[in-house]
């Protein structure tokens, strides 16, 4: 990855339809079939209207130089074993995690829709981006959903110094009566994103000295010497044993790469092998669906109309600023800081397409 700038950059708002047949056409260019170059650039665009723009289409150059690294195939077909009649199994043969990981909450939701629940493992995958947008794939069809992907090493396990774990998601939903508002947790273990380090570093700012450790596993309130370092888990012991859970049902599950061994998605070097972990379970098992939504709304007024702490204007439902977010987001377009579309523009002048139309820049 690149440093930030010092000065901040321009912004440009893109309109989420014309990103994503950008995004499509950048991957047929390099060997995607359609079919999964729609599914991958819906899933980043999906990132990019939720505000989670470190996983969104700014992914793009990266993975297209895992492809033409021969590090990841953009052809590969995801193939399904049915293990039992409520479980399968996805092998992705080293292609995109999204179509692989698709694919396999696809599966998942028609087991659940039989036998009221469905698990699927995905071995030999790369990486898939947010987590969110599986949650979403199971709320089309009223499912709620677990989603589990490991992921290259970050950070340490509690008392190390090393990088061992996976910033690995943590992902879940179930649906409600508002379809705007669904319950969606999708987060990932640590303490701080890592951009947050950058914008320290970049505004002269100390961080918090329990964020992350420097080269030499001492706690630090300086972002250069914590970018040298390890992130560090949130909650502690708690935040490091869930990275290892992540783990466990991801790697060690599924066949794939565990304990270490998955390849960064910015190191073109070799394949990723990530592993993932998707359930998908019927909500009207135990009471009819518009009971089950009743109840979800209820939950809802009770979180959002909670007492609130001093200074807190506003109490949100997990997911809910995300979808506040795409709600702007579809009307105004997504905002591009200048460098993140001459990076995009590079790739299209590699897949001889036309360049991302800019409109007027945000002031
Ligand atoms: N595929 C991978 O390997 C990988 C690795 C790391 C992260 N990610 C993705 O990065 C994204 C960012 O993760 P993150 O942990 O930084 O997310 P985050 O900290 O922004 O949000 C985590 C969760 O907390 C909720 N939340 C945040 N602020 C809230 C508030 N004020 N009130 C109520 N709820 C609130 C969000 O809705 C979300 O469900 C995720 O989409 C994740 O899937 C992917």
């Amino acid at each position: 990855m690149s440093e930030p700038a010092d000065q901040p950059q321009q912004m440009h708002h893109i309109q989420p339809a014309q990103l994503k047949s950008f995004v499509q056409q950048i991957l047929i260019a390099n060997g995607t079939s359609p079919s999964d170059a729609e599914i991958v650039a819906k899933c980043l665009v999906a990132a990019d209207l939720r505000g989670v723009d470190t996983h969104g289409s700014n992914r793009i150059p990266s993975y297209m130089e895992r492809i033409r690294q021969k590090a990841l195939d953009p052809a590969a077909t995801p193939t399904v074993l049915q293990v039992t009649p409520a479980v399968a199994q996805v092998d992705a043969h080293n292609g995109f995690g999204f179509v692989a990981a698709h694919e396999g909450m696809k599966r998942a939701i028609e087991m659940a829709q039989i036998f009221g629940i469905g698990m699927v493992s995905v071995k030999h995958s790369n990486h898939f981006g947010m987590s969110a947008w599986l949650v979403q794939q199971a709320l089309e069809s009223d499912m709620m959903s677990l989603v589990f992907t490991n992921s290259s090493p970050a950070l340490p396990v509690w008392g190390g110094k090393e990088k061992l774990m996976g910033v690995s998601p943590i992902a879940c939903g179930a649906p409600s009566g508002n379809e705007r508002r669904p319950f969606i947790l999708d987060m990932a273990p640590s303490i701080a994103a890592r951009g947050k380090i950058y914008k320290a570093l970049r505004r002269g700012e100390k961080i918090p000295t329990d964020w992350a450790l420097d080269g030499e596993g001492r706690q630090t309130d300086d972002p250069a010497s914590a970018l040298e370092g390890v992130m560090l888990p949130m909650g502690g012991p708690k935040g490091s044993a869930l990275s290892i859970m992540m783990d466990v049902f991801s790697g060690v599950l599924s066949g794939s790469a565990f304990a270490g061994g998955v390849t960064n998605p910015y190191d073109p070097s070799k394949p990723a092998d990530v592993g993932h972990f998707l359930v998908a379970i019927k909500p009207d098992l135990f009471m009819t669906i518009e009971e089950f939504k009743g109840r979800m709304d209820y939950l809802y007024q009770r979180v959002v109309e909670s007492d609130k702490m001093a200074g807190v204007d506003q109490i949100y439902f997990p997911g809910e600023i995300e979808m506040i977010t795409e709600e702007r987001r579809l009307v105004d377009g997504i905002p591009f800081a200048e460098a993140e579309i001459a990076s995009l523009n590079k790739e299209a002048d590699l897949a001889n397409i036309e360049h991302l139309k800019i409109r007027s820049p945000i002031l």
